[in-house]
């Protein structure tokens, strides 16, 4: 790993693993790098050139002639560039979130991921998060989390987030969806998440993004 420090999250969908990332990542002045938004950019290429997203080897066909960038800040918020088009925004479609988890369930896929993620962690310092990141992508992180919150508080977030953004949200629907996505991210036989042994488990339910920060902070050396 270099000299590079490394700190990864993983946990389920809705327990503020991106909110809590940005701020730990604008607190200790290091880079963010959000692995589901690369998952998601390559979903969205698949839909848009009509890839078959049963076939493993056309998902991996697909991967090897996409280039996948993540930039700016904490502060300026990140975009992400698939073949240096911003699709920051279209990568968080209903129809990407719904579609992401053929990427994520094909092994050779995760592992073209997983290379890419790591080219990007050893350059510089960074907290990193997704499901594996802890796992399988960063096994000698520097700190290691996992951040859970109870299915609820964790549908709840997320209506409230989309009602924000001025969408009509069906409860039970999302509620069904979420449930569907985190049985798929716990079952799927590559990358599934799982709390690494040696992380710290967070439960954010009861806490605000700082009160999540700063419990990080007391785990964090010279932090
Ligand atoms: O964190 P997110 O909702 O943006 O992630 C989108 C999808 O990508 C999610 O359904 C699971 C998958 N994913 C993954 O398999 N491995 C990761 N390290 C990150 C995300």
């Amino acid at each position: 790993m270099g000299n590079t420090k490394v700190i990864t999250i993983d946990g389920p969908a809705g327990a503020g693993k991106s909110t809590v990332a940005k701020a730990l990542a604008h607190r200790l002045k290091f880079s963010y790098l959000d692995t589901g938004a690369m998952y998601r950019a390559l979903t969205l290429k698949a839909l848009r050139e009509d890839v078959n997203l049963e076939s493993e080897e056309d998902l991996v066909a697909l991967a090897n002639k996409t280039t996948i960038d993540l930039q700016g800040d904490t502060t300026a918020g990140l975009k992400v560039f698939l073949d240096e088009q911003d699709v920051s925004e279209e990568i968080r479609t209903i129809e990407v979130t719904n579609n992401t988890f053929y990427i994520a369930r094909a092994p050779k896929v995760r592992e073209i991921m997983v290379e890419m993620q790591r080219a990007i962690g050893t350059k510089k310092n960074i907290v990193v998060e997704g499901r594996d990141v802890g796992t399988v992508v960063f096994p000698d992180a520097t700190n290691k989390f996992y951040l859970d919150a109870n299915f609820e508080e964790r549908a709840q977030r997320r209506i409230k987030e989309l009602e924000e953004k001025g969408k009509d949200v069906e409860a039970e629907k999302l509620k069904a969806e979420l449930q569907d996505r985190d049985n798929k991210d716990f079952t799927r036989k590559a990358g599934p998440l799982k709390k690494a042994d040696d992380a710290v488990v967070i439960d954010s339910t009861p806490l605000s993004i700082d009160g999540v920060v700063d419990e990080m902070m007391k785990y964090i050396k010279n932090g």
